[in-house]
C-alpha cells in the first residue's frame, strides 16, 4: 500500500463506520431528525396499513408496485415454495430437542432451507427464502412446544399463513392485517448492520441463501434485533395507570433506562411507533378488550413527559419496540417468537439490498489501521 493510501485510512478510521456511507439504495431512507422513514418512494405511513407483504416484497425488489396479474403470480410462486424439504424439517426436530432458541433455530435451519433447489438462479433463491423463512419460524415453535408442525395453506397469504401456521387456525382479518402492517414496517431501514453483513457477503458473488444466514446471525445479537419484551414487561408490571407515575418515577431516580423509549438515530418520535400503534388499536379494538393498549398509550405519555424531566434535552421518544411489542403481543405472539418474526419482515429488504449489491459488481472490503506491535522475533516452544 502506498503512503498516500496508508495517510488516508488513518485520517478516515470511523469506529463502527458510523457516518461513513457505504451503499447507494432506492429501497428506504431514515431521516432521524426528520421522523421521517421512506420505502421504495412511499411515506411509511402510506404503505404500511394499505400493502400486503407480498406487494411490499415485490415493490423492494422491483421498483414498483404489482399489477394485479404481477401479484397473483408472485403469490403463487411463493405459496409454491412454502414447504421445507424434508431434511431441514428433521434437522429442525433435532434443534427443538436440544431447546435451542427460536433465532438459533432459524440461523440454523435458515443454511439448509435450499436443499432440494436445482438451478436456481437470485429471483427464484428469492422467492424460496421469503417463503420459506416463515415456516421454518412456524414450525420450529410448534416442535419446541411438542406439536406437530402445520402444513403451509397456499390458499392464504404470506401474512395469514404464518399466523395459520403457528396456531393451526385461521386467524382474524384484523389480525392479519395487524401482522401484514407490522411486516411491512420492519421490511427495510437503511442500512442496518444486518442488510449490511448480507451485502457484504453477496458482494463476495457469494449465494443469496449466505446472505441471508449472515443477516440472521446479525440480527440474532440483543444490539440489533433488541429485546421488545422488557417494554412489554414495564406495561405489566406497572398493571394500571394510576401507578404509572411512581413507577416510572422510582426507576429514572435510580438511574434505570425505560425500555421502549429513545433510539440511536431518531430523536424525535420513530415513525416506525405511531404506525405500528394505530395497528395495535385497530386489532386490540377488533378483539374487545382494549384494556392493555389504553393502558400502555397512558405510560407511553407519562414516561415521554417523565423523560423530558429528567434528561432535558435528550429528546427521548417512543421507540418502534414499545409498540411492536403491544402488536405482537396482541397477536398472540410469544416473546420469543418476535425477533424470528422481524427477520420475517426484513428477509424482503436484505434480499432487495442483496439484488442491489450484486448489481454493483463491487466487492465491500474496507481497509483496517494496524495497532499492533512490529519487528517482533521468533521464539523457539521451549523457549517461552
Ligand atoms: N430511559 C432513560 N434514560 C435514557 C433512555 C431511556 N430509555 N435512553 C437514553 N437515556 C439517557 C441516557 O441515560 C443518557 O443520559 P445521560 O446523558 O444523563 O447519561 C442519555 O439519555 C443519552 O443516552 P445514550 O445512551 O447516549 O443514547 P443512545 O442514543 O446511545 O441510546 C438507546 C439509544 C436505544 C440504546 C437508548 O435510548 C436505550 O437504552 N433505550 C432503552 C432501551 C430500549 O428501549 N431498547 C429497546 C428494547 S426494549
Amino acid at each position: 500500500m502506498s503512503t498516500t493510501q496508508t495517510a488516508q485510512t488513518t485520517d478516515a478510521f470511523k469506529p463502527g463506520l458510523e457516518g461513513v456511507i457505504a451503499a447507494e439504495t432506492r429501497l428506504s431512507s431514515v431521516d432521524g431528525q426528520k421522523g421521517e422513514l421512506i420505502i421504495a418512494g412511499f411515506p411509511l405511513e402510506e404503505l404500511a396499513a394499505h400493502a400486503t407483504f407480498e406487494e411490499t416484497a415485490y415493490l423492494l425488489w422491483y421498483d414498483h408496485l404489482p399489477t394485479a396479474a404481477e401479484l397473483e403470480r408472485f403469490r403463487a410462486e411463493l405459496a409454491g415454495y412454502r414447504a421445507l424439504p424434508a431434511a431441514t424439517l428433521t434437522l429442525l426436530e433435532q434443534v427443538a430437542q436440544v431447546r435451542r432458541p427460536a433465532m438459533d433455530a432459524l440461523r440454523i435451519a435458515a443454511g439448509a432451507m435450499d436443499l432440494d433447489a436445482r438451478d436456481l438462479d437470485d429471483h427464484g433463491l428469492a422467492r424460496l427464502a421469503l417463503a420459506r423463512i416463515p415456516t421454518i419460524v412456524a414450525a420450529y415453535w410448534r416442535l419446541l412446544h411438542g406439536q406437530a408442525p402445520v402444513e403451509p395453506d397456499p390458499e392464504l397469504g404470506h401474512a395469514a399463513n404464518y399466523l395459520y401456521m403457528l396456531e393451526g387456525a385461521r386467524p382474524t382479518p384484523a389480525k392479519v392485517r395487524g401482522l401484514e402492517t407490522y411486516l411491512n414496517t420492519v421490511s427495510d431501514h437503511g442500512l442496518n448492520a444486518s442488510t449490511f453483513a448480507a451485502r457484504v457477503i453477496i458482494a463476495t458473488q457469494s449465494d443469496l441463501v449466505s446472505a441471508l444466514v449472515g443477516a440472521i446471525g446479525a440480527l440474532k445479537g440483543p444490539l440489533h434485533g433488541g429485546a421488545p419484551g422488557p417494554a412489554l414487561d414495564m406495561v405489566f408490571e406497572i398493571g394500571d395507570v394510576s401507578r404509572a407515575e411512581s413507577y416510572l418515577r422510582e426507576k429514572l431516580e435510580r438511574g434505570e433506562r425505560l425500555m421502549g423509549f429513545g433510539h440511536r438515530v431518531y430523536k424525535v418520535r420513530d415513525p416506525r411507533a405511531e404506525v405500528l400503534a394505530r395497528a395495535a388499536e385497530v386489532m386490540y379494538r377488533d378483539g374487545g378488550d382494549m384494556a392493555l393498549y389504553n393502558l400502555a398509550r397512558e405510560v407511553e405519555k407519562i414516561a415521554v413527559a417523565l423523560l423530558a424531566e429528567y434528561k432535558p434535552g435528550r429528546n427521548l421518544q417512543t421507540n418502534v419496540e414499545f409498540y411492536t411489542a403491544l402488536l405482537l403481543h396482541g397477536l398472540g405472539l410469544d416473546t420469543d417468537l418476535f425477533t424470528p418474526t422481524f427477520a420475517v419482515g426484513r428477509t424482503a429488504g436484505w434480499i432487495g439490498h442483496c439484488f442491489e449489491q450484486r448489481a454493483t459488481g463491487r466487492l465491500i472490503r474496507p481497509d483496517s489501521r494496524y495497532i499492533g506491535e512490529r519487528n517482533r522475533r521468533w521464539v523457539p516452544l521451549e523457549q517461552r
